[in-house]
């Protein structure tokens, strides 16, 4: 299973980067807002930026919801950088730019994937990842992983070439789930991948192991 950090928070960035395990990076207009990004050329500097940090897929979203409008901003969105994935939302002109962005050889991200219809379009359509937001189905009292199982299923037994990308992560135990179900990504926030590292056993065997180390100088 792939790591994404799902901010675009260059501090957090780099640091996800700097432990060796990041494959790449989503964001979307509430992660860019929350930075303080204004204006169209600081936004594309800013995808640039993230792009030259990280050697993987960049997640960048359209704001339009028309075809047209969808189109015109993901190809402008595809020239910062070779690795940037066009983010559309799952409505209908997105699933028909989708179509337009894969018959021209653009990469993008289906976002706002709440069910498995929403899925099988997506692929359909021949987007490279469909992003199920699993916190948010969570948080309705769904089951968000249960999502990701029946998708990897699905594209699994159809042959879909969609990868199935984990978003609205908000724990580690949703990324070891999301891998239990098969996920191909999962983009997670910084403290959800940290989180993965605790143990408190790990923590007490290390202090013996330095105590012990210590005696033996
Ligand atoms: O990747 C989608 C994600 O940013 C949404 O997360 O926590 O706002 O549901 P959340």
């Amino acid at each position: 299973m792939k790591f994404f950090i799902d901010t675009a928070n260059l501090s957090q960035i780099k640091e996800a980067n700097d432990l060796g395990i990041l494959d790449g990076v989503t964001t979307n207009p509430s992660l860019m807002a929350k930075e303080g990004i204004r204006g169209t050329d600081a936004i594309n500097q800013h995808y640039l930026t993230i792009c030259e940090m990280v050697d993987g897929p960049v997640s960048a979203e359209v704001l339009g919801t028309t075809f047209e409008g969808i189109v015109e901003e993901g190809k402008k969105l595809a020239l910062i950088h070779k690795n940037i994935v066009v983010k559309v939302p799952m409505i209908k002109d997105g699933i028909k730019a989708i179509k337009w962005f894969t018959d021209n050889g653009i990469q993008t991200n289906c976002t706002l994937v709440f069910s498995a219809g929403q899925a099988i379009l997506a692929a359909k359509a021949g987007a490279t990842y469909v992003s199920p937001f699993i916190g948010r189905i969570d948080d309705g009292s769904w089951d968000g992983v249960q999502l990701i199982s029946q998708i990897v299923n699905i594209y699994n037994t159809q042959g879909f070439m969609t990868e199935v990308l984990a978003a609205s992560i908000r724990n580690p135990l949703h990324i070891v789930r999301c891998a239990e179900a098969g996920a191909d990504v999962c983009t997670c926030p910084l403290p959800s991948i940290l989180g993965l590292l605790k143990h408190p056993l790990t923590d007490l065997g290390l202090q013996q192991f330095l105590i012990d180390a210590k005696s033996m100088q």
